[in-house]
């Protein structure tokens, strides 16, 4: 009896977790903002939504074409961040996942002298490794477009696809978008790999508009590891989350400490400055984390203290009625 108990809480956690990952990240995003409307209304789109990354928005139109096997799509797609973006690209990727590498893709580029060009590319492997993406032709994009609005700052992007039936099926269709700071004439540079930039690809049904995204896979993930299997304040297990998450905490801080001084020690500076002015810093922030460290023991002792006090107090009154 006592082993069960005891092996109950780890037990559940565990089945909430498996939950948290089993469980479907199929979802509906919100239709486009009033902005991004505006502008596509000469293309009469009937499908509209935001994008969970990079402040993108997406609207499409369906012609299903049995007798030709093909679908004809057309997209409007744009983005409204700030003016330094560089090029802005939305693809569809045939393999079985929605990922960089195997999109066929659409680039609109605004050159440093503020022209506008668009091309289409063929994302490859090597161009994930830096060998350089340079324009291809892909015959099912037509009547490419590129707008940039000095005005309200929406960089878009417009294009016809006639995809055929055969490699592309429209109700769990890989699509990718992603925006990058530099180019080199027609050749788009590497862009960030911040969260967004890596979460920027999904599976649509673009006839229900649900769609199943890698960003939600791991934003799930990551409120798996982190807030799902937090327990609440009042819980009896959250001191051993909270235990975990110092530990984490401290252990990051040594390794990101030790990785500086092996970067030093690769760097192989000529005099020992570097190596005993870290030393020194790391020292200034031992001690106000030493400090830091004797205050909040203190506080939590204090409450844990006063804690004990009232409960003391509420049961000898309980005790007196
Ligand atoms: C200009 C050349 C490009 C280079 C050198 C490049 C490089 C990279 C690298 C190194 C990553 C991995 C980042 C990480 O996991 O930390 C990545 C991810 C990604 N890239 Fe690119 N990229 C390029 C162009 C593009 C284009 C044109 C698109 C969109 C059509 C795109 C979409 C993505 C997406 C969605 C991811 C995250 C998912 C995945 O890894 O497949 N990239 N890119």
């Amino acid at each position: 009896m006592t082993t069960m108990y005891i092996f109950r809480g780890p037990v559940i956690v565990f089945i909430l977790a498996l939950f948290s990952l089993l469980s479907t990240t199929s979802q509906h995003y919100p239709t486009c903002s009033e902005a991004f409307s505006k502008m596509k209304e000469d293309g009469h789109f009937e499908h509209c939504m935001k994008l969970p990354t990079l402040g993108a928005e997406f609207a499409w139109n369906i012609q299903e074409d049995h007798a030709r096997q093909v679908n004809r799509i057309d997209v409007f797609f744009g983005t409204r961040q700030h003016a330094e973006i560089g090029w802005l690209a939305w693809g569809v990727n045939p393999t079985n996942e929605p990922e960089m590498v195997g999109t066929r893709a659409i680039i609109g580029i605004r050159m440093p002298n503020d022209t506008l060009a668009i091309d289409t590319y063929n994302v490859t492997a090597a161009s994930k490794l830096g060998c350089g993406l340079q324009p291809s032709k892909i015959d099912f994009f037509k009547n490419m477009k590129i707008n940039y609005s000095d005005t309200n700052h929406y960089f878009t992007i417009s294009m016809t696809l006639y995809l055929p039936q055969s490699d592309y099926n429209i109700s769990s269709l890989n699509h990718v978008w992603q925006v990058g700071y530099q180019s080199i004439g027609m050749e788009p540079q590497i862009h960030p790999t911040s969260l967004q930039n890596v979460d920027s690809a999904e599976t649509i049904n673009l006839k229900t508009r649900v769609s199943e995204g890698v960003g939600q896979h791991r934003h799930h993930l990551r409120k798996m590891l982190a807030l799902r299997l937090k327990p609440k304040r009042t819980d009896k297990y959250r001191k051993f989350w909270n235990s975990y998450h110092h530990c984490l905490g401290y252990a990051l801080l040594a390794a990101i400490s030790v990785d500086i001084f092996l970067g030093i020690g690769i760097l192989k500076p000529l005099d020992h400055a570097w190596k005993w002015s870290y030393f020194g810093v790391l020292g200034i922030l031992g001690v106000i984390f030493l400090l830091f460290e004797i205050y909040s023991w203190c506080k939590f002792l204090n409450q844990k203290e006063k804690n004990n006090q009232k409960s003391e107090v509420s049961e000898q009154q309980r005790q007196n009625k």
